[in-house]
Formats: C-alpha cells, sequence, structure tokens
C-alpha cells in the first residue's frame, strides 16, 4: 500500500516585510501562452515599489531604474497576488526597495507561492524633474541597516 502523500509545505509569507498591494489578474492581462503577461505583473510591481518611498519623498518621484527581476513562478488568471516590499537602501536622493509577489493559487487559497521578485530605486525629483535630496529630518526605516 502506498503512503499517503504528505501536504505540501507552506510557503510562509514574510513578516518582517510590509504588504504595500493585492490584486486579482484578469483574462485580458494574459499573454499567448495563457499566463499572465511579464510587462504586466512589472506594472503591478513598480506601483506597489513606490509605496513604501512615497512615504519619505514628500513630493514627486520617479523610477529610475528596475535593478533586478525574476519571474520565479507563472502567475495565471485568477490567483490572488500579494505584494511585499522592505527598503534596502536610502542615498541622497533616491530609494531602493526589495519587492516579493506571493501568489494565493485560484481553488488553493492560504497556500502561498512566491512568484516574482524585484529590486528597483525611485528618485525624488523637483518641479523640473531634476533629482533632490530626501528629507532626512525625523527620517526612520525600520529595519535598515546601512
Ligand atoms: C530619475 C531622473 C530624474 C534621475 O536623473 P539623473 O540625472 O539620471 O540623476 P543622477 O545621475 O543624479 O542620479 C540620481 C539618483 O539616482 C540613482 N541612479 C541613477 N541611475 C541609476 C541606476 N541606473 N540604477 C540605480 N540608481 C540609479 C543615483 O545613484 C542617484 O541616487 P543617490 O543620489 O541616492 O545616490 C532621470 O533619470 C529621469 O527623469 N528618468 C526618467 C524617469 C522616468 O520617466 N521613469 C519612468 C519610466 S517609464
Amino acid at each position: 500500500m502506498s503512503k499517503p502523500s504528505s501536504p505540501r509545505p507552506e510557503t510562509p509569507l514574510p513578516q518582517d516585510r510590509e504588504l504595500v498591494l493585492k490584486v486579482i489578474p484578469m483574462p485580458a492581462d494574459t499573454n499567448g501562452n495563457g499566463d499572465i503577461f511579464g510587462g504586466w505583473v512589472m506594472a503591478q510591481v513598480d506601483l506597489a515599489g513606490a509605496v513604501l518611498p512615497a512615504r519619505y519623498v514628500r513630493g514627486r518621484m520617479a523610477t529610475v531604474a528596475v535593478n533586478q527581476f525574476i519571474f520565479k513562478q507563472p502567475v495565471r488568471v485568477g490567483d490572488i497576488l500579494s505584494f511585499f516590499s522592505h527598503v534596502t537602501r536610502v542615498g541622497n536622493t533616491s530609494i531602493t526597495v526589495q519587492v516579493e509577489v506571493f501568489a494565493e493559487r485560484f481553488s488553493a487559497q492560504g497556500q502561498y507561492v512566491k512568484v516574482t521578485e524585484a529590486s528597483l530605486t525611485y528618485v525624488a525629483i523637483d518641479r523640473e524633474g531634476k533629482p533632490r535630496p530626501i528629507p532626512k529630518e525625523g527620517l526612520h526605516i525600520p529595519g535598515l541597516v546601512d
């Protein structure tokens, strides 16, 4: 008699990151394979990544770089996606964040699969679109070691 298969271990959600976005992709977001188009995922990560920097730059900002972007697993229609973020660097005019994306698969809610991981840098800009210093008064970013 075959042994009963053990339940698939769940990927724990990060406890030291902030949940900055939740979204469910729609059929209009698919590519030719029927999976979710990578560009759609990148757009959501850019939006999610901007949340923590927006708290510190106190004004306009722009994405200057996507330093790393890893699509670990496909994203599918109906997945519940959770975007977690933390600040990894604060420079003179820029803030870099790490964004991790977890999927709860359709019909398997409560089990989390890491689907994407990315690092992005945002720059505080002035009215002319030029870099400006990030206000340092009272700047305290939990967990940031610099
Ligand atoms: C963002 C922008 C104003 C920066 O201007 P810039 O003259 O290139 O700025 P600087 O070279 O002085 O760099 C500004 C900061 O960005 C960082 N930066 C610049 N290029 C970078 C890169 N390729 N990767 C990581 N960080 C970078 C610098 O290290 C600096 O950070 P620091 O002050 O904290 O050390 C300008 O590049 C821009 O307008 N880009 C277009 C932004 C945009 O349209 N984004 C949406 C894309 S669809």
